[in-house]
């Protein structure tokens, strides 16, 4: 079975071509992240005028890569939401009306849920229960999965996500656009410890994160030290805000973890989880409690088309009914009472 999947949720255009939902034929992904850098952050008109640019080229690309025709794919798989509700139309249009054509089944996918979908694809053993955390540039959030598709969402953010305290923190200094990836590298010349940050408190038992704190605590110490993106202080900083944003996330797992007894693998996933210290740090959480852990390649952590056409290829074989009248869901919530198709 050939699966055509289509990622259009935020700011970049991907179509990948799997093979029986495992194998990836191709998986070519466009970053817009030239067009969205002047401006420090995603505009969403500009993305979804990106978006329609491009998308016929990507999936020409796409099919290309993976020798194979439009008219050979069985299932065309698109993601729903969340994400930029402009963007998102875009993916949903052209494969509807792809599907429409060739009269071949359509199944849209939750984004987040496809992040951890990833982890399963390079790894189709994982033994469940599973603890997973997306972090993203659009969403922090912990999901407790008992068995496969079944995504129990017990925590999110509360304000920011964890990608974009670390985007805004590099665009107030100026650094460049997306800024995980800036400061992941200069990071590396730095002290973690030089910089102190108080790690949030939530107060009641969920496993929320919050990362808005974080972010003002850090805006204090550059505006409060004048610290640029040049003074010598700022690889400490940088690091130290990295450290605190990564020491949180493990906290709030290992507070999961002594709740959800008997977890059999913990999944790291999303843009977040490419950064090297994030990495660095949960393998050395795991390894000292025995918890196998699975953190996609990095090509994988980022968005891309092929955690859309497994979890689509998955869904389709559990329940081998799809239609046509698939919405868009900007929000997470905004799927709440509606079925996720
Ligand atoms: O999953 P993703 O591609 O898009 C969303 O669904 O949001 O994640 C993008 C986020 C951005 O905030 C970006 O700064 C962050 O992932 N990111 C990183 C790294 N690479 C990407 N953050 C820290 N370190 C990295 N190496
Ligand atoms: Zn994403």
């Amino acid at each position: 079975m050939l699966i055509l999947g289509i990622e259009t949720s935020c700011d970049e255009t991907s179509a990948a071509v799997l093979r029986n939902g495992k194998e990836i034929l191709s998986n070519v992904i466009l970053s817009q992240d030239e067009i969205h850098s002047p401006y420090g952050g995603v505009v969403p008109e500009l993305a979804s005028r990106q978006h329609i640019k491009t998308i016929d080229l990507i999936v020409k690309e796409s099919l290309f890569k993976a020798k194979v025709n439009l008219g050979d794919i069985d299932l065309f798989a698109v993601t729903q939401g969340p994400g930029l509700i402009g963007s998102l139309l875009v993916g949903l249009s052209f494969v509807k009306s792809l599907a429409f054509y060739f009269d071949k089944p359509i199944i849209g996918v939750n984004h987040i849920e496809a992040h951890i979908e990833a982890a399963f694809l390079e790894n189709p053993d994982i033994s469940f229960p599973v603890l997973a955390l997306v972090v993203s540039g659009g969403h922090t959030s912990l999901y407790y999965m008992s068995k496969e598709l079944d995504f129990k969402l017990i925590g999110k953010t509360r304000d920011d996500a964890a990608g974009e305290a670390l985007d805004k923190i590099a665009k107030f200094l100026n650094l460049g656009y997306p800024g995980g990836p800036i400061i992941d590298r200069l990071s590396k010349k730095g002290n973690p410890e030089k910089f102190s940050f108080s790690l949030p408190k939530i107060k009641d038992k969920s496993f929320d994160f919050s990362f808005s704190g974080l972010k003002t605590a850090a805006l204090k110490y550059i505006k409060e030290m004048n610290i640029q993106a040049d003074s010598p202080q700022v690889y400490d900083l940088l690091a130290s805000f990295q450290d605190a944003i990564i020491n949180f996330l493990i906290e709030n797992v290992k507070r999961a973890l002594s709740i959800y007894k008997k977890i059999n693998a913990l999944i790291v996933c999303g843009g977040v989880a490419r950064n090297s210290r994030l990495r660095e740090k949960f393998l050395a959480f795991c390894t000292r409690t025995g918890m196998p852990l699975y953190i996609p390649s990095p090509r994988l952590c980022t968005d891309n088309a092929a955690m859309v056409a497994s979890l689509a290829y998955k869904k389709y074989m559990a329940q081998k009914k799809f239609d046509l009248n698939l919405d868009a869901f900007p929000r997470i919530q905004s799927a709440k009472g509606k079925k996720w198709k």
